[in-house]
């Protein structure tokens, strides 16, 4: 008999931490107080003003279509935040509106990569990257990283590990899962050599609004020649609302144009108008008090896990993640995050979600519960940790 399923699809892992949140949802349709700390997902909500112009927006009845790159004022204010933040200029025909940054990626990688081409990524990384470059036919070439690194893809790393059919190279600077930086300068050489090597640059700074005792870069500070996604899901607080964004170099603008027309027609009309208010200046601030709210989350939960007895050898700079080593209560961490979350209803992310190095050590915890919640999960897992 003919195989039905595409053969790519062995290829594809599955997003663990999904199946994580499957079972916390059963247990706690079974009456469990599960503390969630596996997804990432910021529990606070779309700011008010965000929700009302989506509202205002539903309410004229008009939510058709919108060109395919996305509303023309919604590109204007992307180029304008990064005039603002960071001091860039960006041109709007390069800046595309996107259903999240996994749209973007579906994008770019679309516009750029061929079969059996290869990306390098660290591993760690957001597991969810090497599935896009299968589904264009490439592959991720991962590179194991430490904290020598930050846990970052550093230029001797793309250097020693580029050959022919090597396309480019992918960072996330704040990284998810270790929400550690990429520092300005080997961002600035990582660049360089991708470009010097004829490859593209992709640069996810999707956790960028959420840093805390720093300043991010972005790649576009240093070179027009980059591919940038980014998104409204999390220093917006919009994950539901599937809205994201992507710049392209130049001569990639035609050819993303029309896998956007094709791939998904548009992205939600109604999600455009509402993020028309995400750059407001009442809703930057609020947003500033959420950033100061998971500064202090980071602090409450990286003094815990240590005090706990887990590792973590760089305090996160960024994103709502920590990434700790607990070699000294398992070397199955993936069993480990099971059993927790069967035994006391605290719900984390074995690190076999982000890759193969140090995965069986490591446990992702998503500071996107408040730190009276967390005090609790923290009892818990003194409790789990003693038990075992
Ligand atoms: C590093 C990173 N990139 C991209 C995404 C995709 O985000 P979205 O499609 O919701 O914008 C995520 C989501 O967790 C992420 O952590």
């Amino acid at each position: 008999m003919r195989e039905r399923l595409a053969a790519r699809n062995s290829e594809i892992s599955s997003f663990y931490v999904m199946e994580f949140l499957r079972r916390a949802k059963q247990l706690e349709a079974q009456g469990k107080d599960v503390i969630h700390m596996e997804i990432g997902e910021p529990d606070f909500p779309a700011p008010p003003t965000i929700v009302d112009a989506g509202i205002k927006h539903l309410l004229t009845g008009e939510v058709k279509y919108t060109p395919a790159a996305g509303l023309p004022e919604l590109r204007k204010k992307i180029a304008a935040f990064y005039q603002q933040r960071y001091g860039v200029t960006v041109d709007e025909q390069r800046i595309f509106v996107t259903p999240g940054a996994s749209g973007a990626f579906l994008l770019a990688f679309g516009a750029s990569l061929n079969p059996n081409e290869k990306l390098l990524m660290a591993d760690p990384c957001y597991p969810c990257n090497s599935n896009f470059a299968i589904l264009f036919g490439g592959k991720a070439k991962t590179i194991a990283v430490d904290a020598s690194s930050r846990y970052q893809l550093t230029a001797s790393h793309i250097k020693e590990h580029w050959t022919p059919i090597t396309k480019g190279a992918l960072i996330a600077s704040p990284s998810n899962p270790t929400g550690t930086l990429i520092s300005p300068e080997e961002l600035k050489q990582s660049i360089h050599t991708v470009n010097s090597l004829g490859g593209c640059f992709y640069s996810d700074e999707i956790y960028h609004g959420l840093v805390y005792d720093t300043k991010a870069t972005t790649a576009l500070a240093v070179s027009n020649d980059v591919f940038v996604i980014n998104s409204f899901s999390k220093y917006f607080g919009m994950t539901g609302w599937r809205i994201g964004w992507l710049i392209v170099p130049d001569e990639f603008i035609e050819a993303t144009e029309k896998l956007a027309q094709n791939i998904y027609i548009a992205t939600s009309t109604l999600s455009q108008y509402a993020a028309l208010a995400a750059f407001d200046e009442n809703t930057l601030a609020e947003l500033e008090n959420r950033r100061a709210e998971f500064a202090a989350r980071r602090d409450f939960l990286y003094d815990n896990l240590l005090r706990l007895g887990f590792e973590i050898p760089i305090k996160p700079e960024g994103a709502f993640y920590i990434y700790a080593n607990c070699k000294k209560f398992t070397d199955d961490s993936y069993q480990f995050a099971l059993d927790l979350l069967e035994a006391e209803a605290v719900a984390i992310t074995p690190g076999k979600d982000f890759g193969s190095h140090d995965a069986q050590q490591t446990l992702r915890f998503a500071y996107t519960t408040s730190i009276d919640k967390m005090t609790i999960a923290m009892q818990r897992l003194h409790r789990f940790i003693n038990k075992g």
